[in-house]
């Protein structure tokens, strides 16, 4: 494993940080150890996934092959170009050379040239998924690419990263059907430092459009369009929150950057006309 890899890596069950074997595996004062196949670390946790995980993962190490050109479909039957996509994603994780960024999901590694080339060759790219299969065919396409992007296959509700390892960090296309999606939400944002950026998207329809024949069309070819974007399990210091919508306002996109703390209260300031502050209305 690469050093500066490893510097970031810790255990995803008790947060220690791990240790290169002599096989190569990646083992933690806890007791566990993680095996790392054709340099790819395996640390997904827990042991036994939740069923809408395993079926995922299933899901795409069986369409793996195929996922460009279904990739490329969604683009092309909302008369959207998919090179235009990947840049725009790369674009609002607002990265600068050297920075460290990390992939959520990255599925066949449609969404990482862009990336390697904004940080250059001082930055550091990690990219994760669940499906093998998928992680297989990313590192095929990013093979002798400068920054060299360091894959693990992980669960994103449960990541193997330090807090705040990473400038910035980008999820697009799973969010949907992870299993735990408010705890993979608090993990995206733990990894990123204070300032960092958090770029998500996933399908979900404008409203504006689920009852027009274009979006019933969508929706009824795949069902996963009808949702919306996951405000609500935000992190309550998610900050600057901006949604918007691309691919013909069929995926929703949020950004934010990562707060050092909630928005917090000014408790006693006199209520205009009322007599009383927020503290006596909290009180009450
Ligand atoms: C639609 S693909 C998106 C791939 C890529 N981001 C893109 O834009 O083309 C969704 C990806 O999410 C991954 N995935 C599903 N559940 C996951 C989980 N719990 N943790 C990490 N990745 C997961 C799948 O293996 C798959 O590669
Ligand atoms: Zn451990």
């Amino acid at each position: 494993m690469h050093p500066s890899f490893m510097q970031l890596l810790h255990c995803p069950a008790c947060a220690s940080p791990l240790r290169e074997a002599a096989d190569t595996s990646l083992t933690c004062d806890c007791g566990r150890t993680f095996p790392v196949r054709v340099g790819v670390p395996d640390l997904v946790y827990p042991e036994h996934l939740l069923p809408s995980d395993v079926d995922a993962r299933d899901q795409y190490d069986s369409v793996a092959e195929f996922y460009d050109d279904y990739a490329e479909w969604v683009c092309r039957t909302t008369n959207s170009n998919q090179a235009a996509l990947r840049a725009t994603l790369a674009d609002r994780l607002e990265l600068k050379p050297g920075d460290r960024v990390l992939e959520i999901s990255c599925g066949t590694g449609l969404d990482l040239p862009p990336v390697v080339e904004k940080v250059g060759d001082h930055g550091t790219v990690a990219a994760i998924d669940l499906s093998a299969e998928m992680l297989r065919i990313a590192s095929s396409r990013m093979a002798g690419l400068r920054p060299t992007v360091h894959f693990a296959r992980c669960n994103a509700a449960y990541l193997p990263f330090a807090d705040g390892a990473f400038d910035a960090l980008l999820h697009f296309g799973g969010l949907n059907t992870f299993g735990e999606l408010e705890r993979s939400l608090a993990e995206m944002t733990r990894v990123v430092r204070v300032g960092g950026k958090v770029v998500i998207g996933d399908e979900g329809i404008a409203p504006w459009l689920l009852q027009t024949a274009y979006g019933r069309t969508i929706v009824r070819n795949d069902p996963l369009y009808r949702l919306q974007p996951p405000l609500a399990a935000l992190p309550a210091h998610a900050q600057e929150v901006q949604l918007s919508w691309l691919l013909g306002n069929s995926f929703y996109l949020l950004e934010y950057r990562v707060g050092s703390q909630a928005p917090q209260l000014d408790l006693d300031l006199k209520i205009p006309g009322r007599n009383k502050t927020l503290r006596d209305v909290a009180a009450a």
